[in-house]
Formats: structure tokens, C-alpha cells, sequence
């Protein structure tokens, strides 16, 4: 058995119960004990039994969260914002990936609930596969959903505007003289997807621009030049392709490099999420920024108000993109 609040209370002189209070930070002790108690468990190298605090407080201090993927560099942004925000209510985190697989998140839920998390934040992996094991979830501790979110609705949501952010991107092509323009996205079996073609499709008819058909794959670079290799084998070139993110564009753009076209003079790229490595990009690429800091601030503080016990509406909010312009993309030069 290690070291216990006994040995450290017995070395330090003082009662198990003024050993707790010092070491608990809860109550109020004098500067003597606390310094006592604090060299005592130093030396004896105590270490707090954080399922015993557990039981006490009736809270393990952690919350849970899952993410698609933890190799795209968007979700592993949000998980390092979502982590400072609980580090400034005291909480930890615990993560999980469900590696694109509902099955695999189904399990992910089970075994954070029975870490005792205090709560739950998740991007589910697939709009419809995902609905019953996050709401059973929903049931059991409080949960908010972020970015993705199934269509069952069910919980909070915080994400991105994505209305907004294709409307920015269409407009900015518009802007730099595009008259056809093809979307290269994600298959339709998530919400970022499914927001971002429909946003797409109705920014290109208000722009009156002329869409072709949208290219849906994964939101990965290897899905990108296969992409970039389709627009290079399906005749004339699209003045501009819109990407669901920026995985894909860098993909794309090294197809059509390697397909001897120049971007942006022949054909402009724009990306999403703005996140890694699309500043470092060649060239440096053009995109819709997305609000994360925000976005995990408004998961936290919704996800403390339902664990707080506050009732309330079920909140959906949706953060207004930034566009980002760099070189994969042009303005249309006077008389052009
Ligand atoms: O890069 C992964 C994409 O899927 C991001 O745009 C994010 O919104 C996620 O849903």
C-alpha cells in the first residue's frame, strides 16, 4: 500500500483532518500546517487517491471529449483550445478519437462514462450512425456537441457558420472573376460536410456563377488529388474550385502542379479551416479561417451550465467564419 493522509498527517505533526484541508486546498488552514503538510508529502512522495476523491466529491474534475481523427490537424487545434478552456475552470481532459467510425465512438462514449467524466464534448463522426449513442450519452452526463453534430439535434451545438464561410469563399472567386466554379468536399455522411455543399450550391446560384458537379470524397489530401486529377481529366478547367478544407485544397493544388497548371493564374483554389499548414502552403493558400478559440470557449461554458443544472432551451450556435486571402486566389485587376 502506498503512502497515505495518515503517514503524511503523523510525519507533519498534525490531524489526518487539518492533512486533508492542506492538502485539498478546500478550507482554509494556517501557513504553518499547509507548509508542514506540504514538505511532509513532498518527502514521502504522496501521491492523492483520485478515485477516493472522487467518491467524496461526487466529480472526477474530468471531462471526456471525441474527435473524428486525431491526425487532421483541425480536430487536434480544437482539442488543445477545448483543453485550455477546462484548464481555466480547473478541469482535465480526457480524449478519445473515434477514427471516423460510429461503432468505435459507440465504444469511446461507453468508456469515458465509466471513467465517471463529469461531462462530454463531441464531434460526432456521422450524422445519422452516430444519434443513438450520443443521445444515450446525453442521458447520462451533460454533453455538447461541437462542429459536427447529428441530425437528431438532441443537445447543445456549438460550430462553425458554415452558410457564412462558403458564402465568403464563393464571393471572393466571384470578386476575383470566376464564372465556373466546382466544389471538391467530403462525402455526406457528417454534418461540416453536408452544411458546406449546400452552402455552396446556394452561394453559386446567388453569385450566378455556373457549378458544376461537386466532387465528394474524404476531407483528406489524398481525396484532393484525386480530385485535382479528375477536373485534370474532365476537359476545360474551372475558373475556381471551393474545398470543404484545406487538406483537400493542398491536395488538389499539388495535382494540378504536377499537372503543369498554375495556380491561381489558371485555376484559383480557396481551402477551409485555416488551421496547420495552409500559410505554408505553395503557393500559400487562401481560406476560410474558422472562429476554434471561440468555438471551444462557448462548448465549455455551455457545457458547465448544463452541468450546473441551469434549464434551459437547447442552445445551437453557429460562429461566424474569417476569410483568409493569400495566393491560391486573385482579384480581378482593373478591365480584366
Ligand atoms: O478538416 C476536417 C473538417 O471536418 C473541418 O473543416 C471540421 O469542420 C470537421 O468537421
Amino acid at each position: 500500500m502506498g503512502v497515505t493522509i495518515h503517514d503524511v498527517a503523523k510525519a507533519a505533526g498534525v490531524s489526518v483532518a487539518s492533512a486533508s484541508r492542506a492538502l485539498s486546498g478546500r478550507r482554509k488552514v494556517t501557513a504553518d500546517v499547509a507548509e508542514r503538510v506540504s514538505r511532509a508529502a513532498a518527502e514521502l512522495g504522496y501521491q492523492p487517491n483520485a478515485v477516493a476523491k472522487a467518491l467524496r466529491d461526487q466529480t472526477t474534475g474530468t471531462i471526456g471529449m471525441i474527435v473524428p481523427g486525431i491526425g487532421n490537424p483541425f480536430f487536434t487545434t480544437m482539442v488543445e483550445a477545448v483543453e485550455r478552456r477546462l484548464q481555466e475552470t480547473g478541469r482535465d481532459l480526457l480524449l478519445c478519437s473515434s477514427q471516423y467510425d460510429p461503432l468505435i465512438e459507440a465504444r469511446r462514449l461507453e468508456t469515458l462514462l465509466s471513467r465517471r467524466v463529469d461531462g462530454l464534448i463531441i464531434s460526432p463522426c456521422d450524422i445519422e450512425a452516430s444519434a443513438p449513442a450520443v443521445l444515450s450519452a446525453a442521458g447520462r452526463v451533460p454533453l455538447v456537441q461541437l462542429d459536427r453534430y447529428i441530425e437528431a439535434g438532441g443537445t447543445d451545438w456549438v460550430g462553425l457558420d458554415d452558410n457564412a464561410a462558403l458564402a465568403q469563399a464563393v464571393e471572393h472567386v466571384a470578386a476575383g472573376g470566376a464564372r465556373t466554379v466546382v466544389f471538391a468536399g467530403s462525402r455526406l455522411v457528417n454534418s461540416s460536410a453536408r452544411l458546406r455543399l449546400s452552402g455552396f450550391q446556394l452561394a453559386t446560384e446567388r453569385a450566378g456563377l455556373e457549378a458544376r458537379t461537386p466532387l465528394l470524397g474524404e476531407f483528406t489530401h489524398e481525396w484532393g488529388m484525386q480530385a485535382g486529377r479528375l477536373l485534370l481529366g474532365d476537359g476545360p478547367l474551372p475558373d475556381a474550385v471551393i474545398c470543404g478544407n484545406d487538406e483537400i485544397a493542398i491536395g488538389l493544388i499539388r495535382a494540378l502542379r504536377l499537372g503543369g497548371i498554375r495556380v491561381p493564374h489558371e485555376v484559383m483554389v480557396v481551402g477551409m479551416d485555416d488551421v496547420g499548414h495552409a500559410a505554408m502552403c505553395d503557393p500559400p493558400l487562401t481560406t476560410v479561417a474558422q472562429p476554434v478559440d471561440e468555438m471551444a470557449a462557448e462548448a465549455v461554458r455551455l457545457l458547465e451550465q448544463v452541468r450546473l443544472g441551469r434549464t434551459r432551451a437547447i442552445q445551437r450556435i453557429a460562429i461566424a467564419p474569417r476569410l483568409v486571402v493569400r495566393e491560391t486566389s486573385r482579384q480581378r485587376t482593373e478591365g480584366e
